[in-house]
């Protein structure tokens, strides 16, 4: 018995494509629930394995990376209370807010889709969750809804007070919260999983593909599309986005979010047979129309209702930047706000003024990654692709290791055909995380 056997073992399992996590990883693992079961060579520990569920489970558990945090990629969950706000409510009578969180790991995902909806206004007692999560050990913490340091990062932890009690053993969440969530153990990749259609408004499933090999990549995504109502939301990982597209999915246009939606049947019969790159395209000249941009936000796809502006929403008003022109600073605001400023504008989809306000904090601070890679994105959802790879490159040059950077401008390349630089790009991210998580 070699350790080939128990990679494939992973794979066919649970998806895991050891070559992502590194195979030491997996071999550690094995090795450890070797010496915890008394096993003495691979061959017993194999017989063990295949008899006992337990201790499937067992070994699952130790491959497992649980890594997440409240608030991860903070523009989904703003996107998400956005786009169903108080007036979803309103006029979707009697319904309820549906969204699965896949994998939900420890919670901090699905938790953080219930205070953003709560603090934009929204009824949460209309909102159920589904949270599904192949590990146990993850699930049991998530029920708890005790957190400790590490699933707090950044720099706004304004949310902790508003929502957490302070205890011994960390941060508590209230049960009013806790109550909207539904933890689940599951694994995607289980024939019976999730039988029947169309069920969910919104679907997050962040940073589980980049685990997978593409067939399984593939598959899952298939999964996810028949869960997903045919006006859903899709949530991916920033490095998970490019699947999608390929897949048939078109992107939301929410910059930083990684949201996608389903593909309006083509009218043109022809349309349909178009590669996911040029959907793409196509998608982002929608975005750049000056009428577009001019509508609400969300009203980002042909196929979208037109939606009013809530009345009762919370919203905080951004500040206006009235020309298209890079212009200094406004003496008031300091020029990290210039940037939130710039952030903002572009949720708003107001592309424009979002890139001029960034290219006024580079006239003023110069380079920086944060503004460089932001206006990229910016100049991305414009169709402004030469800027947008200039921006991210420089970024790039600032920060090798810029994930999202990296997976972005390799999604630019792709998008354009050259394959091969996109794919060295994706090469680069993976070399990147596999030496920062060593
Ligand atoms: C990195 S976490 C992602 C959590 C969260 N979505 C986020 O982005 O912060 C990956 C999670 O995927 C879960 N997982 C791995 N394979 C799975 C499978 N086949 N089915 C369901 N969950 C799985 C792991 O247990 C782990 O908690």
């Amino acid at each position: 018995m070699r350790l080939d056997g128990f990679q494939q073992w992973l794979k066919d399992t649970m998806g895991l494509d050891a070559s992502t996590i590194g195979p030491t990883l997996v071999e550690r693992a094995v090795q450890r629930r070797m010496t915890a079961c008394g096993r003495a060579g691979l061959v017993d520990y194999w017989q063990l394995l295949r008899d006992s569920a337990l201790e499937q489970q067992e070994l699952i558990e130790a491959v497992v990376v649980p890594e997440t945090w409240f608030f991860r990629d903070a523009q989904a969950f703003a996107t998400l209370a956005r786009h169903f706000d108080p007036l979803w409510a309103v006029t979707h009578p009697g319904e309820r807010l549906r969204l699965l969180s896949l994998p939900c790991s420890s919670g901090e995902e699905p938790y953080t889709m219930v205070m953003s909806l709560f603090e934009a206004g929204f009824p949460i007692e209309r909102l159920d969750i589904d949270a599904i999560d192949i590990s146990e050990q993850a699930l049991a913490k998530a029920r708890r809804g005790l957190y400790g340091n590490n699933s707090f990062r950044g720099g706004d932890l304004g949310f902790r007070d508003r929502h957490f009690q302070a205890e011994a053993g960390g941060w508590q969440l209230p049960a009013s919260i806790r109550a909207r969530v539904n933890f689940i153990q599951g694994n995607v990749l289980d024939l019976g999983f999730l039988p029947g259609e169309a069920r969910y408004d919104a679907i997050f499933c962040r940073n589980l593909l980049i685990y997978f090999d593409e067939p399984t990549q593939v598959r899952t995504v298939e999964i996810l599309a028949r869960l997903l109502k045919p006006e859903g939301l899709l949530y991916v990982g920033p490095s998970e986005a490019s699947l999608l597209l390929s897949r048939g999915m078109t992107s939301a246009q929410f910059p930083m979010a990684f949201a996608f939606r389903k593909a309006a049947p083509a009218s043109n019969p022809n349309a349909g047979m178009a590669s996911g790159a040029n959907k793409y395209v196509a998608d982002k000249r929608v975005a750049s129309e000056p009428t577009r941009r001019a509508a609400t936000p969300l009203a980002f796809t042909p196929a979208s209702p037109p939606r009013a502006s809530s009345p009762s929403r919370p919203k905080p008003a951004p500040p206006t930047l009235t020309s298209t022109s890079a212009k200094p600073a406004p003496a008031a605001a300091t020029q990290s706000s210039l940037l939130d400023t710039a952030q903002s504008l572009a949720d708003g989809g107001r592309f424009v003024e979002a890139a001029a306000a960034c290219e006024a904090y580079l006239q003023a601070q110069g380079p920086s990654v944060r503004a460089l890679y932001l206006s990229g994105l910016i100049h991305g959802a414009m169709g402004r692709d030469a800027q947008a790879e200039d921006h991210l490159r420089k970024a790039l040059y600032l920060d090798p290791c810029h994930e999202e950077a990296l997976m972005h401008l390799a999604l630019l390349l792709e998008t354009r055909g050259d394959a091969a630089a996109g794919r060295v790009l994706r090469l680069r991210a993976q070399r990147c995380r596999t030496a920062t998580s060593r």
